[in-house]
């Protein structure tokens, strides 16, 4: 059941900022592909929520202006969600900012040599929208708390807005192949055997709130990486969706961060309580109803590793052709300085010193052309990127008292794409061999045991104000409410 009547006038449903009311075809071609996107949020989105009253910011233009914010906060079901087309404004005179069309005007149409590419651009970054929509779907119903399970189903919304944003610019400029892509972004399902989603860590479970908040660090994270690169694209249409699409993600690593500083902070509170000095006393802590520190990092170690595979191999020429073209820079190319081709640039890659399994000659660094290396360039900004919110996570540890740090893998740990793929690399970097990899996997990554406790406590709580036994209650609000407010009015059953 749609709860959208597709005879009403759709620019009054649709908030959109770019004249859909006098763009018969594009319109007409949203309005065809709007049931099966209903369709598909209704199967596929947030499971046994759809008619509960959630606290929810919609969108309503693409910047503040005085008092009018860019969104508003209201109680909405979420199939009523106002999904919207917004595209930054349009920067006059804009030019490309790299590549070999470096300094020409940018293009406001697609220019024609580089259309296959930029659809596929298009699409993959489309893929990943809905994909994670549907990992999220069950999470809901052992939500920690009403505030939680407010925010997971703000960022669900915000993902299915983000489909709409590149199946716009799918309809508006690549004509019938573009409409194909958007029924095929509809058709295509995280996790299945015939049509998965393009990307694999877009094929993985998120079984738990701990997951969650570490997909929403990590793997949101690649999206602003990916989306940071295109919003420089030369071609001005992607690129301000893209730039409006960084407003809303802030959001998304807001509560991935969050959620696992309050996790942290939870465990080191009940260690303190308890008298338990060293957070390495799993069973012990476990006892507590709360999440020990190895188990996080364990967590961590899987979430990070799953998520840089999705910068693609190292060394890549689809990249180099990409930036070449003018379609995707670099992270914040604006600000860097230098000729934004690259051509006689070079960018170093750690590789192992003498390459053989057991070697463990260390690992040194090989210079490669830099074109060819920027998804390795990109990967390397997300690693500083996350080291920021690690580094508070290590702050919440410390100032509780205990000695522990989360760290980072190395970033040959646990790869299945790019140049690491074949080494088996420890989470210090140490390359062994494939057996010993084996034998200690348990360390490093969450084995079952480590799942099924967790997910022993994955039990709703949802009480206005109150929180599961293993998170601290969040510090700061959404939009200044009171501690006990109704994030979400749950609908009879
Ligand atoms: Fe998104
Ligand atoms: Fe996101």
């Amino acid at each position: 059941m749609t709860t959208l009547d597709s005879t009403v006038d759709y620019d009054v449903l649709i908030p959109n900022n770019v004249a859909l009311a006098s763009d018969a075809r594009v319109r007409r071609g949203l309005e065809r592909w709007h049931p099966g996107y209903i369709d598909w949020w209704m199967d596929m989105g947030p499971d046994g929520f759809q008619t509960s009253d959630v606290y929810l910011r919609t969108a309503v233009r693409v910047e503040s202006k005085g008092a009018d914010k860019w969104a508003v906060f209201d109680y909405v079901k979420m199939p009523d969600y106002r999904w919207g087309i917004l595209l930054a404004p349009q920067a006059e005179d804009r030019k490309i900012p790299f590549g070999r069309h470096v300094g020409e005007p940018a293009w406001h149409e697609v220019p024609g040599e580089y259309r296959a590419m930029l659809r596929r651009l298009i699409v993959i970054q489309g893929d990943t929208e809905p994909a994670s929509v549907e990992q999220q779907r069950f999470l809901g119903k052992t939500a920690p708390s009403l505030y939680d399970m407010r925010n997971l189903f703000q960022v669900n919304v915000e993902e299915g807005r983000h489909l709409w944003a590149m199946v716009y610019l799918l309809q508006k400029y690549f004509g019938r192949d573009g409409r194909e892509e958007a029924a095929e972004l509809l058709r295509r399902r995280s996790g299945s055997d015939d049509a998965p989603r393009m990307l694999g860590a877009f094929n993985e479970e998120t079984p738990d709130w701990l997951s969650f908040f570490l997909f929403t660090f990590f793997t949101d994270r690649d999206g602003k990486m990916q989306l940071e690169s295109l919003a420089q694209s030369g071609f001005d249409p992607l690129s301000r969706t893209c730039r409006f699409m960084l407003t809303e993600e802030a959001f998304h690593m807001f509560v991935g961060e969050s959620g696992v500083t309050r996790i942290v902070q939870r465990t080191c509170e009940a260690m303190r309580e308890a008298g338990i000095d060293d957070p390495t006393e799993i069973e012990a802590v476990r006892a507590l109803g709360v999440i020990d520190l190895p188990t996080i990092q364990k967590k961590m170690n899987l979430h990070y590793s799953l998520t840089l595979d999705l910068f693609g191999s190292e060394l890549s020429t689809n990249s180099a052709n990409f930036f070449n073209a003018g379609l995707k820079g670099r992270f914040r190319e604006h600000r860097l300085e230098d000729d934004h081709r690259l051509l006689e640039d070079t960018y170093g890659i750690p590789e192992p010193a003498n390459g053989a399994a057991g070697s463990n000659g260390g690992w040194h660094i090989v210079q490669h052309p830099a074109l060819n290396a920027l998804n390795a360039r990109l990967r390397d900004d997300f690693t500083t990127d996350c080291n920021l919110g690690v580094g508070r996570w290590n702050k919440a540890i410390s100032q509780t008292g205990f000695d522990f740090a989360i760290t980072l893998p190395h970033v040959a740990f646990h790869r299945q794409i790019g140049v690491y793929r074949d080494l088996h690399a420890t989470p210090a970097g140490e390359i062994v061999s494939e057996d010993a990899w084996n034998a200690r996997r348990g360390e490093w990554l969450p084995d079952d045991s480590d799942r099924a406790f967790i997910e022993s406590l994955m039990e709703p709580e949802f009480r206005p104000g109150h929180y599961a036994s293993w998170i601290a209650e969040p510090r700061i609000r959404i939009n200044h409410k009171p501690g006990d407010f109704e994030w979400v009015k749950l609908a009879e059953a």
